[in-house]
């Protein structure tokens, strides 16, 4: 796989903390993955040393084949750090001519970027006249402009509503379908649903998982919820049967193993017209989330990178 950004065996001390341990990461061209992590986990550390702003203690970093920080890898990689600020005198259009100056991109490209992010009619206004999710997009602008091969985004959807959100990830998914390489970091994964190739989880500097979203739930193997809607008078027959807790007066819950839901269903379909309803609800996506950012990293099965 010809990687854009390759890290091996990374582990970054600052005195006496931890931040990385033995972190191998790799991401290809046309790929968004995203970075999982409690606060304080090594997320923002990962791209700081992506970005060649500080030299791992151990392991190495390969950028396209370059040096994180050399003159060809700040070429390739484009960032927008977790708290961005721009200058509030300038307007948007200002902005990403500033940053299309500061990496030799065409300045036509300006208007293009501004464009994408739905900023061209905001343009002219001073940046402090911004919301939030304008701010955010303001950012992307600058990170999209000369075409980057590598996007880094530092938790770039905190504080958006699930609207602004969802622009911004078609914005990401179409740095991804033409080529580009995304890397995303965020502290919770309910809001990702599907829209990432790939999750990789850090705990404590460690990484405790790597791969496609479908996988890791495979992996968590977690217990799957059966929601049963009975009439008032059946629920004590149906929960003396099936189990599980009551809800509401009217609904008895189980969870099951993944191998024993058809067996489940079927108990549940012989109590015939006691049954109104019934809801099966896969584990959520926080529920993965919270398995792989629980369990021991030391115990933690090495995934293929
Ligand atoms: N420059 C630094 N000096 C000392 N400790 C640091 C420094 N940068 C980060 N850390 C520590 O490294 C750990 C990882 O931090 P960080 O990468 O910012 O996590 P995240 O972005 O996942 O919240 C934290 O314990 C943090 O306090
Ligand atoms: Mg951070």
């Amino acid at each position: 796989m010809s990687e854009i950004v390759k890290a091996s065996n990374v582990s970054m001390k600052f005195k006496a903390v931890d931040a990385l341990t033995d972190v191998s990461l790799s991401v290809a061209p046309g790929e968004q993955v995203a970075l999982l992590g409690h606060n304080g986990a090594g997320k923002t550390t990962l791209f700081r040393l992506i970005l060649g702003f500080i030299k791992p203690t151990a392991g190495s970093i390969s950028i396209a084949g370059f040096e994180p920080g050399s003159d060809s890898a700040r070429r390739t990689v484009s960032y927008l750090p977790e708290q961005v600020a721009f200058p509030k005198m300038l307007t948007g259009r200002e902005v990403v001519r500033f940053y299309a100056r500061l990496k030799g991109a065409a300045l036509d490209d300006v208007q293009s970027v501004l464009d994408k992010v739905e900023l061209v009619e905001a343009a002219d206004r001073r940046v402090d006249t911004y919301s939030k999710g304008m701010r955010q997009r303001l950012g992307l602008a600058q990170a999209l402009v000369g075409k980057p091969d590598l996007l880094l985004l530092d938790e770039p959807t905190s504080g958006l509503d699930p609207l602004s959100r969802q622009h911004f990830y078609d914005l990401i998914a179409d740095v991804a379908r033409q080529g580009g390489a995304v890397l995303l970091s965020s502290h919770g994964l309910s809001e990702l649903e599907a829209k990432t190739d790939r999750v990789a989880i850090l705990r404590q500097g460690r990484l405790v998982a790597n791969g496609p979203l479908a996988e890791l739930q495979h992996e968590a193997d977690l217990p799957i919820r059966i929601r049963v809607r009975t009439s008032a008078t059946a629920i004590d027959r149906v929960h003396a049967e099936i189990g599980g807790g009551r809800i509401n007066g009217a609904s008895v819950e189980v969870f099951c193993d993944r191998g024993d839901k058809m067996r489940m269903l079927s108990k549940i379909s012989g109590l015939g017209a006691q049954v109104e309803d019934v809801d099966v609800a896969a584990p959520t996506l926080d529920e993965v989330y919270r398995y792989f950012s629980k369990i021991g990293a030391d115990e933690a099965p090495q995934r293929g990178l």
